[in-house]
């Protein structure tokens, strides 16, 4: 029996994150530049139940029975089962590789459950529907953010860009005029759980600065949602910036996330912000054709460890059922 796959692309926040953990809008894209595939290989002979995983960007090549029960990969593999009402698996082995930096804000803990969610129910006879995949990649998300919005495994779930608010429809956005858009690594990882936790003991103290800080956010988000779908982004850059701001105000930003936002400004970007939890993690730049060499030598100047220039259109992202 050949093995099943499937693959699963990173993503990135265009803007409204932190606000979208207090229900506003917020837009996430996916990058297809990054994936994670997991590949099910059935072990015919071996007895039923018998699993061994292996995932070397985690060092991990191991049986699944000594996971523990919320190791998110064993989490996983039970929802999976829970859903097609079953006890036991059939014996086979699992690989996921993934080129998804991990923490930073590029989706690797989603697009790993999202593939391995998918491949496993593919390889026992059951696709799932992408509603079933995303309900069971917000469980899986959970152990690793505590109170996520549901924003990560929505836009690697559908692999296309999202307009996402919590507990509303979400939309699939259908982009006018494509565009470039560039994202920096700092080189510096943070936990997007610590962030969260920043935002939410600092709101405690100061609620009305906050919540009035997120309603701008929405207003700059919904802004650069009208740009997309109406417009050109590349001109509505200096959202993207005044998002950037707002993002410092209440805390997340650092001074080299502020450093490569400035230069990329300077080199000629139309917008530029962090991206996700903050401190540390990415930036992004929205770049004219012609300014992409200027702003790649001034993120690699601020010390960026990697760029990623990816051409954002449509409707973009393989969905991978
Ligand atoms: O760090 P990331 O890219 O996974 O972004 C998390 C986005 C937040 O809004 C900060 C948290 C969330 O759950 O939406």
């Amino acid at each position: 029996m050949p093995a099943i796959y499937s693959t699963a692309p990173g993503k990135i926040i265009l803007c409204g994150e932190h606000a979208v953990v207090y229900g506003k809008p917020a837009i996430a894209l996916p990058v297809n530049q990054v994936w994670t595939k997991t590949a099910v290989f059935a072990k015919p002979g071996s007895v039923d139940g018998e699993i061994h995983i292996i995932a070397p960007g985690v060092g991990l090549d191991t049986n699944l029975s000594s996971l523990s029960r919320q190791n998110p990969l064993q989490r996983t593999i039970t929802l999976v089962k829970e859903e097609l009402h079953l006890n036991n698996l059939p014996a086979c082995e699992i690989r996921i590789t993934t080129s998804i930096p991990i923490g930073a804000g590029l989706g690797s803990s989603a697009a790993v459950t999202v593939s391995l969610a998918r491949a496993l129910a593919k390889f026992l006879g059951h696709p799932l529907p992408n509603e079933t995949i995303n309900r069971i990649a917000y469980e899986v998300e959970r152990i690793h953010h505590g109170t996520p919005s549901g924003i990560d495994n929505t836009v690697i779930t559908l692999g296309a860009p999202i307009l996402f608010q919590k507990g509303a429809q979400v939309e699939p956005l259908e982009i006018l005029k494509g565009f470039t858009l560039m994202i920096a690594d700092s080189g510096f990882t943070s936990a997007t759980v610590e962030m969260v936790d920043g935002v939410r003991i600092r709101r405690e103290q100061n609620q009305p600065k906050y919540d009035h800080l997120f309603e701008e956010i929405a207003k700059v988000t919904l802004q650069v949602y009208d740009a997309l779908c109406h417009g050109d982004i590349l001109q509505s850059g200096s959202f993207l910036s005044e998002n950037h701001l707002l993002l410092r105000e209440i805390g997340v930003s650092t001074p080299l996330l502020d450093e490569m936002v400035s230069s990329a400004l300077s080199a000629g970007a139309s917008g530029a912000k962090l991206s996700g939890g903050g401190g540390g993690g990415n930036v992004l730049a929205v770049v004219a054709a012609d300014k992409i060499d200027r702003v790649s030598a001034a993120f690699l100047a601020c010390g960026a460890r990697n760029i990623i220039t990816t051409t954002i259109q449509g409707k973009i992202g393989a969905v991978d059922e």
